[in-house]
């Protein structure tokens, strides 16, 4: 893979690159459309073997966000960052940290507000009030630093919106009894499993840290290791661990009626889309499907929703999922391309009246 491999064909708008020379890090913001409104996306904090590998995730992903924020008719651009730190989040001590924090709040104020950021991997609601403090520009602050609070909770609450409808389309019904898969039990996947639990369903988890296994544990899901997930038979497939999980060859052999769940980008290409599609498996669009916590930061922050009106968004998201099975039907494409259809239709829409 290589930088410009990964820029032909992008279609995005820009991308500024810094490395920290301090601490090796390299910053990468990609800003793929302002066309609805200043680029939106959160910072996502981790090691990557090369910047080539952390600028092919970051435009991705900001790509994505451009479609989630169009799909759920917010009024925000795509974008996201990545930090490519030197080592693994969890071994970058507390100084060396907040170093990064206060560089890449510097480049938030060098982007003057073209780029607003807010919570991803490997950042959360903490490192927003740092961040905003220093620069004006990040979603996501704590309660007590006068922001709307993490958007796991509300991710959570889309995501489990969109199992359900995708269960219903599947011919499922109500989730009782039956086996539902997740991956990943971090503040999304966590929360999704009380839910499933209280539907009744037979939760089958993992996660390679062994203490949130123990919890979901606790909350009366069966665990598994994390290689045996994706061959586990299932109901409904639900990845909220790291995007890239489902190529053509897993789509191919995935014992599972339905995919619905938060990891952005859970298809490695749209491919796999295809594949799902001739199977009959049903597939949720993630950016479809965890728009959530999207519907909170920029709700609460922009539009001046309440928690209610947002979690009215949130129901919305059937009514989105609908619509994209429509069209799917109707024009004998993948559910991908169906809602990337409606994403860049309100784009084009918004081009036009411009
Ligand atoms: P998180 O970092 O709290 O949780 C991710 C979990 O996945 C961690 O517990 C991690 O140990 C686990 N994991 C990583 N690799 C794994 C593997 N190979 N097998 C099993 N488990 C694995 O992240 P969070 O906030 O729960 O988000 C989950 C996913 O949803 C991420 O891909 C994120 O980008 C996406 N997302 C999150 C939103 C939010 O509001 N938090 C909004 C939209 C998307
Ligand atoms: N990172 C999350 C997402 O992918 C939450 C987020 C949404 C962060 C919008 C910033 C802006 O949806």
């Amino acid at each position: 893979m290589d930088i410009d491999e990964t820029l032909t064909g992008w279609g995005g708008q820009m991308i500024t690159l810094r490395r920290d020379e301090h601490t090796g890090a390299t910053f990468v913001v990609a800003i793929h459309s302002t066309a609805r409104g200043p680029a939106a996306g959160g910072t996502r904090a981790m090691h990557y073997d090369s910047t080539a590998e952390a600028v092919d995730d970051a435009t991705r992903l900001a790509e994505v966000m451009t479609m989630k924020m169009a799909a759920a008719d917010l009024p925000m651009g795509g974008g996201k960052s990545v930090i490519a730190l030197p080592a693994a989040r969890h071994d970058i001590d507390e100084h060396t940290w907040h170093h990064l924090l206060a560089v890449h709040a510097e480049n938030l104020r060098l982007l003057r507000g073209s780029y607003w950021t807010g919570p991803d991997v490997g950042t959360g609601s903490a490192d927003m009030d740092i961040m905003h403090a220093a620069s004006g520009f990040a979603f996501g602050r704590t309660e007590a630093a006068g922001g709307p609070g993490s958007s796991a909770p509300v991710t959570a609450h889309g995501v489990h919106v969109a199992l359900t409808a995708g269960a219903a389309r599947a011919g499922i019904g109500d989730l009782r009894d039956h086996r539902v898969a997740v991956q990943g039990l971090g503040a999304v996947g966590m929360d999704v499993v009380d839910r499933l639990i209280k539907d009744g369903a037979e939760v089958i988890a993992t996660d390679v840290d062994r203490e949130r296994c123990d919890r979901a544990s606790t909350l009366g899901a069966r665990i598994v290791a994390p290689d045996d997930i994706m061959t586990v038979e299932s109901e409904v497939f639900v990845p909220c661990a790291t995007g890239g999980v489902i190529d053509p060859a897993v789509a191919d052999r995935i014992a599972t009626r339905v995919v619905a769940g938060a990891a952005n980008n859970v298809l490695s290409d749209p491919g796999a889309a295809d594949v799902l599609n001739s199977r009959g498996i049903v597939f949720a669009p993630d950016f479809i499907a965890n728009s959530g916590g999207a519907m909170h930061l920029v709700g609460r922050e922009v539009l001046g929703w309440s928690p209610d009106e947002v979690s009215r968004h949130v129901e919305s998201i059937a009514t989105t999922l609908d619509e994209v099975f429509t069209l799917s039907d109707r024009d004998h494409i993948s559910t991908e391309t169906a809602a990337r259809r409606i994403a860049g239709n309100r784009l084009n829409q918004e081009a036009d009246d411009a």
